[in-house]
């Protein structure tokens, strides 16, 4: 935040937890009174829930906190920044899914190899966030907001201990190019790096 106020950008941080209504509400609020509009809503916040994640054996208290933070929590969200985003000429929404939670992954050759170890909370929440997207994408069609999701690799971060193979920069790129797509751009897509992510 620093840096980019270094360089004269007006970059102001928002506290949020995406679980709390107070707590988004009053991030749109800030958002309003700051900013008047928002052009690009990236609804980064996920779990995994820790593991190992059976089905046969999990906590069902493991899958409702992960359904919260990374589905509720979106909608959560997006629903108070909507109003804002539609103050802007070209909103965009991304959602940060993974392709863990794509099914045709899942259900083709070498799907444990693609899509990671049996996680029955973390990789379908990310399949129910993806589905949401989509309700979203069909409620707002006629609307200048394109909203996609976007898969950012294995990344070496806090949610894998460190053990992803890629950098925070790459694992962005996705996720800026949707966020700033041009007028017209896609909507209602799952991309990774490499192009389109199957559903
Ligand atoms: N890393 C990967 O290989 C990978 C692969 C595919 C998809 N993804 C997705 O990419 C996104 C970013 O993950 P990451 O790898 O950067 O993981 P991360 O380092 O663990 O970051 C997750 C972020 O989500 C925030 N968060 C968690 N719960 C929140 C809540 N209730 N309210 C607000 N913020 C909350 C965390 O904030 P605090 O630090 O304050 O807790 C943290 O900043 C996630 O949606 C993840 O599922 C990651």
């Amino acid at each position: 935040m620093g840096r980019l106020r270094e360089v004269g950008i007006d970059a102001f941080a928002v506290p949020l937890d995406v679980t709390d209504d107070r707590s988004v509400a009053t991030a749109a609020e800030l958002v309003a009174e700051r900013a008047g509009r928002l052009d690009a809503l990236v609804n980064n916040a996920g779990i995994t829930g820790g593991g190992p994640q059976q089905p046969s054996t999990v906590d069902p208290a493991v899958i409702r906190t992960v359904v919260e933070t990374n589905v509720i929590g979106v909608i959560r969200v997006t629903n108070a920044m909507l109003p804002l985003l539609l103050r802007s000429a070209s909103p965009r929404i991304v959602n940060m899914s993974s392709s863990v939670g794509s099914l045709t992954r899942q259900a083709g050759p070498g799907g444990d190899l693609v899509t990671g170890p049996v996680a029955v909370a973390y990789s379908p929440s990310k399949t129910f966030l993806n589905a949401v997207t989509l309700q979203y994408v069909r409620e707002l069609a006629g609307t200048d907001v394109l909203i996609n999701c976007a898969c950012p690799g294995y990344v070496a971060t806090d949610l894998n201990g460190f053990r992803g193979v890629r950098t925070p920069e790459q694992g962005a790129a996705t996720a800026i190019r949707l966020a700033t797509l041009p007028d017209g751009g896609p909507t209602g897509g799952f991309f990774e790096d490499a192009g389109v992510v199957p559903w």
